[in-house]
């Protein structure tokens, strides 16, 4: 069971492990993703889980709450040249600023509100294929990279056309794509692609903000009580199995413990066959062609 003690917090943080990516960095498996907490709200869970465990933060301009982000991490001393190095923070760009101009002066104000000297990663948020920017900001991107204010490049929502797009265009594969992904939306092609180009697959609304919970008429809760485990652990455990990085949400402690402790027990092959059967043909969020967030 994971504690609050400052050795407790340093043995969960170690039990996660690191995903190493196609830039040499290497990032936690499980972080703690803020959609839907207002800025306000934020800094007192981003300060729980860091107290729990997380070393890895999953953040977005679009969540407006990066000003609260920068409190937690000053408040709990992440942002201290000690401690600055264990912990992992990632956000993401507005669609409305991607271009090169554009993503430069966004990076400015983001660091700013986050009180960082550096993020490990930035992203492109959506594709937005219908008004493509993605090569410049890219090129935005690899300066903020060379300049050693962001470790690691990634994209959110990339589908394969997208990714060969930006191949092209700039040389480069992504280190990371961040899609929707769940045990009723696994998005095999996607994940398939990305494994064949070094690309790491982190899932987004890896629970499907809940819904999976109950998925499969009871399946997932069977397996859960033949580990003596929630359910959002089997689903968290099932996507670590499959070497996926995940970002589960909660505001709640005993959640956030919950959400972290997935080391102790292992699916059987039976289990993974039949969380693997639950893939359906409805995702929970929008369509990568056609969205723009903000
Ligand atoms: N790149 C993108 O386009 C994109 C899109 C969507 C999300 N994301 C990222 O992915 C993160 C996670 O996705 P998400 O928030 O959509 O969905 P999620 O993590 O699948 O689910 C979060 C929901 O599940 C509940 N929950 C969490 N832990 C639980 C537990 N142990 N038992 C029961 N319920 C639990 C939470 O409620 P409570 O908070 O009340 O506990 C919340 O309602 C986001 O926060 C964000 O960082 C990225």
């Amino acid at each position: 069971m994971i504690g609050t003690s400052d050795l407790a917090a340093a043995a969960a943080a170690a039990s996660v492990p690191q995903i190493e990516l196609n830039d040499g960095n290497r990032i936690p498996q499980v972080g703690l993703g803020v959609l839907r907490i207002d800025d306000d709200d934020v800094a007192p869970v981003v300060e729980t889980a860091l107290a729990i465990g997380y070393r890895h933060i999953d953040g977005a301009a679009g969540y407006n709450n990066e000003g609260g982000l920068g409190r937690a991490f000053a408040e709990s001393g992440f942002n201290t040249e000690q401690k600055r190095g264990k912990l992992w923070v990632t956000t993401k760009l507005r669609d409305s600023e991607q271009g090169y101009d554009s993503a430069l002066e966004a990076f400015d104000r983001q660091i700013g509100l986050l009180q960082l000297d550096y993020v490990d990663m930035y992203m492109i948020h959506w594709p937005t294929p219908f008004d493509w920017r993605s090569a410049d900001t890219w090129k935005a991107f690899v300066k903020l990279r060379d300049e050693g204010r962001v470790k690691t490049l990634g994209v959110c929502n990339f589908l394969p056309e997208h990714l060969e797009r930006l191949h092209q265009e700039t040389g480069e594969w992504p280190a990371v794509n961040q899609i929707e992904l769940h045990p009723t939306w696994q998005q095999r092609d996607v994940v398939a692609f990305c494994k064949e180009h070094g690309i790491a697959v982190e899932a987004y609304s890896p629970m499907a903000r809940g819904a999976d919970l109950n998925a499969g008429d009871g399946v997932i809760a069977k397996i859960a009580s033949a580990h003596n485990v929630s359910p959002a652990q089997v689903i968290l455990r099932w996507h670590i199995e499959n070497g996926t990085i995940i970002i589960p949400k909660s505001v709640h402690t005993e959640r956030l413990k919950q959400n972290l402790d997935l080391f102790g027990f292992a699916l059987t092959l039976e289990e993974h066959a039949a969380i693997d059967a639950l893939d359906g043909p409805k995702r929970a969020g929008h369509d990568p062609r056609t969205f723009s967030y903000s």
